[in-house]
């Protein structure tokens, strides 16, 4: 359990770490308006890992689910981190800091979703073995239906919570971005 959900946590204090050393060094080298540019490069990032859902719901055909589950952490991970030196030290606003907190959050339950993924691959890797089927690691494990897994029925629960999560931050994200569209002056 520890080998599984170290890294993980890891990564999530990594996040918070790298997103106050980012924004001290900008601000240091005196160029804190950047911040502002990385709300739109933060948002196509995290945009980007949707190709994950896309490749789940066979939108996307080729590649591996595995290879687009690593890519949409990957993108998540560097999209919440832009958003978060965007979001800057200024309070201003509500509706765009409860965005942030929605994203702060749906990555958190991502790192969590993630440590439910590995311990079901973990799971069926050794079923696999004991049944002497040989292990396909590019294979989506949770097509494995007939494994009565207690992890595989957490990763459906957990989903049902994540969902609902990632739907108010969509929502709060398009409602920030419309605001700044109406009243902005980009001049
Ligand atoms: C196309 C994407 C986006 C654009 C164009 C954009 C633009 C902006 C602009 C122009 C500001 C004002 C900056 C300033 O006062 O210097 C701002 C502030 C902010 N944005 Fe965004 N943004 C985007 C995406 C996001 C996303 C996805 C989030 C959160 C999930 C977010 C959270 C914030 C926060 C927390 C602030 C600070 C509000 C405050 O001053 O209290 N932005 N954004
Ligand atoms: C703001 C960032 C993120 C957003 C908006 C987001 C959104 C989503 C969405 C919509 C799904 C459901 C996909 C589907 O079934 O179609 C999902 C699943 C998932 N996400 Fe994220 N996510 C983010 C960050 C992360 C990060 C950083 C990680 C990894 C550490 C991660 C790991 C996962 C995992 C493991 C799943 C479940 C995989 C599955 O259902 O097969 N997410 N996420």
């Amino acid at each position: 359990m520890i080998q599984r959900a170290l890294p993980l946590t890891l990564s999530w204090m990594l996040l918070i770490a790298a997103a106050i050393s980012l924004d001290y060094l900008l601000h240091r080298v005196d160029l804190p308006w950047i911040g502002r540019y990385l709300g739109v490069a933060g948002t196509a990032f995290v945009a980007s890992s949707f190709g994950y859902s896309a490749r789940k719901k066979k939108i996307v055909q080729k590649g591996s689910v595995r290879l687009f589950l690593r890519l949409h952490c990957n993108a998540g991970w560097i999209g919440t981190l832009m958003i978060v030196v965007h979001s800057g030290i200024h309070f201003n606003a509500l509706l765009p800091w409860m965005a942030t907190l929605f994203m702060m959050t749906v990555t958190a339950s991502g790192h969590i979703g993630q440590y439910l993924v590995r311990k079901l691959r973990e799971e069926v890797r050794i079923k696999k073995m004991e049944t002497g089927i040989e292990n396909d690691r590019n294979e989506d494990p949770e097509r494995e239906h007939y494994w009565d897994s207690v992890t595989l029925k957490a990763l459906e629960k957990w989903r049902a919570i994540h969902m609902p999560i990632v739907s108010v931050l969509l929502a709060l994200c398009l409602l920030h971005i419309l605001s700044v569209f109406f009243f902005l002056n980009w001049r």
